[in-house]
């Protein structure tokens, strides 16, 4: 059992729900009718929340061990999730690639993985510009499922405020039925008959890497069959789920207080983090999350200073409580010896309680002459790399990884073991904005990193 504290000592001076409002808010759409927003914003209020206040507490302590090098932490997921992907398979899959690489992970790490879905909530998205071109015609950009549609025409693009509580709706399915796999145990996603495995023979590793999956199908095995289904409550073989808290409308409408607790929670998700452009000290989001008693995050970008970062530190977590602030940093392979050491330096001498966690994705995008947005295989793995020499020589040490992946078997990121070209990109490309690691690509990434020299132990 977690021992979890419902009640604080500290209320959060000058802090109100609605205090944001008078802050600048980035990346919000504009609702062509008042009137309609405000009824959609009035349901929603009324809807009922999608995750409870002692399990978010319970992803606080299980950061803070992480923090203390007890934990790693799996966050992955689509860069977008649409609604017409909302389905059984599409959520399995997701699980089970994110519980099969945690497991490889474990197994090598020699500690417990917490898995953080992107997951029944990740709809909004950040985007370069308000509008898109397309020949003569100029519309509103796509901003994600919960704001407005992807396709090229007026009616799609407009922002819908219905989309709020349809959003909602998707989240609470996928929620349910994620709860529903893990009633029955996530053994089964761990049983060979889910693994594909033929792909490792391409790499040089291949020796290695089969006994990692058949250690793993074994441990699992075993620990199935003296534990039965408390060895998932034993390791929190659960999934919390996380998204960027971006759509300030929507995080307000399940921002609630709980009987029984102290203070605010936003109960549409155990973590919400604060993505690379809406984290500026003063604006609205900054804001908002200070509030809420949920764990968060926060990306941290290569062009971010230590001053800075040392201000956002102190206005989210101000009273240095563990397992609050989880600092996600996506330099770009490129980027990351250069710029990370200075904040690592700051952060560790000024005695703040931070888990780092390495995005690989977001620095190393790059687009195609084709038009295509992808992501390099060995470039994400460099930048991995570089990360855990960096945090070990600087004395610090990086708890875990976000990315962006699917259990599916598109064609979105270059290389992997089959070595994707880019001609082979339009096969399967499925992705509405960022590109994901695959299924096969996932696994070979998780192990890679448990092969790892420098990897935690
Ligand atoms: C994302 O995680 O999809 C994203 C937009 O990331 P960042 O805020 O780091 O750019
Ligand atoms: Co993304």
């Amino acid at each position: 059992m977690l021992t979890t504290h419902k009640h604080i000592h500290a209320t959060v001076t000058g802090w109100t729900p609605e205090t944001w409002r008078s802050c600048t808010a980035l990346h919000q759409p504009t609702y062509p009718c008042p009137t309609e927003h405000r009824q959609a914003l009035q349901t929603l209020a009324r809807r009922p929340a999608l995750v409870c206040a002692d399990k978010i507490l319970q992803l606080k302590v299980l950061i803070a061990q992480a923090q203390d090098g007890e934990r790693f932490i799996l966050q992955g997921g689509d860069c977008a999730e649409s609604f017409d992907q909302c389905s059984s398979k599409a959520v399995t899959q997701q699980i089970k690639v994110l519980q099969q690489m945690a497991q490889i992970l474990m197994q090598r790490l020699h500690m417990p993985v917490v898995c953080l879905g992107r997951l029944a909530g990740q709809y909004a998205k950040p985007r370069s510009s308000g509008s898109e071109t397309q020949g003569q015609k100029t519309l509103p950009v796509y901003r994600g499922d919960i704001v407005n549609g992807s396709a090229f025409t007026h009616e799609e693009r407009r922002a819908d405020p219905q989309r709020l509580l349809q959003a909602h709706a998707h989240c609470a399915s996928t929620l349910g039925f994620v709860r529903a796999l893990y009633e029955t145990g996530v053994d089964d996603l761990l049983k060979p008959a889910h693994w594909a495995t033929e792909w490792i023979n391409a790499l040089p590793e291949r020796e290695d890497f089969h006994r990692t999956v058949q250690d793993v199908q074994h441990s699992s095995h075993f620990m199935a069959s003296l534990a039965g289904s408390d060895a998932d409550k034993f390791l929190h073989r659960e999934t919390f789920f996380s998204h960027e808290a971006l759509l300030l409308d929507y995080e307000h409408g399940l921002t609630r207080q709980v009987p029984g607790f102290d203070g605010w929670f936003n109960l549409s998700t155990h973590f919400p983090w604060i993505g690379k452009r809406t984290a500026e000290l003063d604006g609205a989001h900054v804001e908002y999350c200070r509030g809420i008693r949920n764990p968060l995050g926060v990306k941290v970008g290569a062009e971010v200073t230590p001053e800075a970062l040392l201000a956002l530190i102190n206005r989210l977590n101000p009273h240095n409580e563990p397992g609050r602030l989880t600092l996600i940093h996506r330099m770009g392979a490129e980027h990351l010896r250069e710029k990370l050491p200075a904040l690592l330096n700051a952060v560790h001498r000024s005695g703040a309680k931070v888990l780092w966690l390495c995005d690989p994705m977001h620095g190393n995008t790059e687009t195609l002459a084709c038009g295509t947005k992808t992501r390099r295989f060995e470039q994400i793995m460099t930048e991995i790399e570089e990360a855990f020499s960096v945090h070990r020589e600087h004395g610090t040490r990086l708890g875990g990884l976000h990315l962006e992946l699917t259990g599916d078997d598109v064609t979105e990121c270059l290389g992997g073991a089959r070595n994707l070209q880019p001609d082979d990109l339009s096969r399967r490309y499925l992705s509405k904005v960022d590109p994901r690691l695959n299924y096969e690509q996932s696994l070979e990434l998780a192990l890679r990193v448990a092969h790892l020299e420098h990897a935690p132990r």
